[in-house]
């Protein structure tokens, strides 16, 4: 039986045509996948790479080096916190230990109890001067505290919903960032339509 439903595939199969390169549906297609079944089974990434035509190992490469693709079971809302520099310096740390013990989680891509949250620490997001900052599933939110994590989840865990923060921004830092208008004092940022493909942290050690 097949992991993916004939309709996918179908949509699959037709991505390449609106490539100059047919190689660049593959994003698409895993994305196209994982929107399906939640997350990239090794069934799912071998029927993506046949529709494509493409080699397994080619499909699984890109699958492995995204954060955007989750290759376990994630929760329903994924956080993806900055721990480069700029972010570090302004207290990404602190905001990753508020994270952890308000999710109810020890380390990365580990699911909460309730099967609503995970998070991963990422790479620059591009959004340098709003730091510290994260993308929370497909928004940006800048100029974080913890308290500002806090609500956030309570928010969440109350109405499924993201709270309303007023006007935003874009950030104009050198890195691009998605686009938007900013307010007064904190908030969140759209961000662009297709998410920032961010960049797994590398391990420690
Ligand atoms: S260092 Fe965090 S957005 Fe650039």
């Amino acid at each position: 039986m097949s992991a993916l439903s004939a309709h996918v595939l179908e949509e699959i199969k037709e991505l390449p045509s609106k490539y100059p390169q047919p190689r660049s549906a593959v994003m698409p297609a895993l994305d196209l996948a994982q929107e399906e079944l939640g997350h990239l089974t090794p069934e799912a990434m071998s029927e993506v790479a046949v529709a494509l035509e493409l080699d397994p190992g080619y499909v699984e490469g890109v699958a492995t080096f995204y954060s955007l693709f989750h290759l376990e079971p994630v929760g329903k809302h994924r956080f993806y916190v900055c721990t480069n520099l700029s972010c570090m310096l302004r207290g990404a740390n602190e905001i990753v230990d508020r994270l952890k013990q308000s999710i109810g989680v020890t380390q990365p891509n580990q699911v909460s109890p309730d099967l609503l949250f995970s998070y991963e620490e990422v790479e620059c997001l591009g959004a340098c001067e709003f730091a510290p900052m994260m993308r929370l599933d497909h928004k940006y939110h800048y100029d974080l505290t913890p308290e500002t994590i806090n609500d956030v989840v309570a928010q969440l865990r109350k109405t499924g919903l993201l709270p309303t923060r007023g006007e935003v921004a874009p950030p104009h830092s050198s890195g691009g960032g998605p686009q938007g208008r900013r307010g007064s004092a904190g908030g969140e940022i759209q961000a662009p339509k297709k998410p920032r493909a961010t960049r797994k942290k590398k391990a420690d050690g």
